[in-house]
């Protein structure tokens, strides 16, 4: 198999190294927009060298974004190549369009990378579904998020000087926005949903609450009670379709999720016959990502060409099809939120079970009021 890489970043680096070990892939060009020494006679600065090259068989497109990414994958899939990505962003946003557009020109795309780093999770969520039904899917799928998580549980320390050393330690980016709102979970369970039920989920429409406001006080009330707080995600089969959130949730002590520790993730489906199996590993990194974006080259290397999902329709998530109690911590209560409240812990009340849509909406519009508050949904 003769490869083209869009891009040469920390995952491109990976693949190309994994590659040079290898007599059946080889990397031949190499697509980047500032000088890489290291890759100099087989750079080019045009994705035209690529797609009118016919020795050319599968572009990994690991550069990230939406654009150019998209309209560069799109030319290749129209030339007749094969696609694997490890961009989440793109495939949340134009998963079915790029699969569309793959089936019409008779040739692969896989993004098994996309969820779960260097998880083999959607490889085998889309194997599953071969001999079961699956109810749910989800976890922890975020690990800068578990690594704040788990040192603000075990050092008792303050979240702004977590999210300083996780950033230290290159486990959160300058700007950690989408890790810490919410945002990459959130397109990583739209992609999950969809190849579990078969359906199109706009990831925007997700009910999401991150960490941004966990406080040390919240963690010790959490800790005095037996509970661990996650960030999770969720999406499950209900009687009114698919529904799909994601919050902070409290687990207990014990449970699998409550282990995972530093930057480590656990996503898990569950389905009827088989139940729960879940799936442990780096969600992040060069070689566990890059591992997964070779294990989809060497899928279409091996003739293999099924799509993870028939995926042909936006669906619209089902409302307060969940409800749990939750702790809130707000500095402005008002008439919703004492109608719901049966008890208090630490600075926070519990509330009685509350649909999930419904907490959430709430949640995100007191923020504009009281920028301080959180809720986090207790399982
Ligand atoms: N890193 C991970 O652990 C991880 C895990 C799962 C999924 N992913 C996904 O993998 C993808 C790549 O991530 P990464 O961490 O490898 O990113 P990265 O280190 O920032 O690398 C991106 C590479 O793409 C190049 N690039 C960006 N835009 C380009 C353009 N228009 N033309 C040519 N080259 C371009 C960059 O060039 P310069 O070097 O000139 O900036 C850089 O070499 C993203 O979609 C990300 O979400 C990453």
């Amino acid at each position: 198999m003769q490869i083209a890489l869009l891009g040469f970043g920390v995952v491109g680096g990976g693949v190309y190294a994994i590659c040079q070990d290898r007599s059946d892939l080889r990397v031949t060009r190499v697509l980047v927009r500032s000088d890489k020494p290291e890759i100099a006679a087989i750079a080019t600065r045009s994705m035209d060298d690529i797609v009118n090259d016919p020795a050319i068989d599968t572009v990994a497109e690991v550069m990230g974004g939406i654009h150019p990414a998209k309209e560069y994958v799109e030319a290749a899939l129209n030339a007749g190549k094969h696609v694997v990505t490890a961009n989440k962003a793109l495939i949340a946003a134009c998963g079915d369009e790029l699969t569309a557009l793959a089936k019409k020109n008779g040739v692969s795309l896989r993004c098994t990378a996309a969820v779960g780093g260097g998880i083999p999770w959607l490889v085998n969520l889309e194997r599953i579904k071969r001999l079961d039904t699956v109810s749910e899917v989800g976890g922890i799928m975020n690990g800068t998020t578990n690594f704040i998580m788990d040192a603000m549980h075990t050092s008792g320390a303050a979240f702004g000087d977590v999210l300083a050393q996780a950033q230290a330690l290159g486990y959160a980016e300058a700007d950690p926005s989408a890790d810490i709102d919410g945002d990459d979970i959130r397109r990583k369970l739209a992609i999950s949903a969809g190849v579990a039920f078969d359906v199109s989920v706009e990831e925007t429409a997700i009910p999401t609450f991150g960490i941004r406001t966990v406080t040390d006080g919240d963690i010790t009330a959490f800790r005095q009670r037996g509970f661990v707080c996650k960030l999770l995600a969720t999406a499950m089969r209900c009687q009114d379709g698919v529904c799909a959130f994601v919050e902070p949730t409290l687990v207990r002590a014990g449970e699998p999720e409550a282990a995972v520790g530093a930057n480590y993730n656990l996503i898990t489906y569950t389905a009827d016959r088989i139940g729960r199996q879940s799936f442990f590993g780096q969600g992040a990194g060069r070689f566990p990502t890059a591992g997964n974006v070779v294990q989809d080259c060497l899928d279409i290397l091996g003739g293999k060409t099924a799509f993870y999902a028939d995926i042909s329709r936006r669906t619209s998530l089902a409302e307060d099809a969940v409800s749990h109690p939750y702790y809130v911590r707000t500095a402005a209560p008002d008439e919703f939120l004492r109608s719901v409240t049966v008890d208090t812990w630490g600075g926070g009340v519990i509330t009685s079970a509350v649909g999930v849509d419904t907490m959430l909406r709430w949640a995100k519009a007191k923020l504009q009021e009281d920028p301080g508050c959180f809720v986090a949904g207790i399982r």
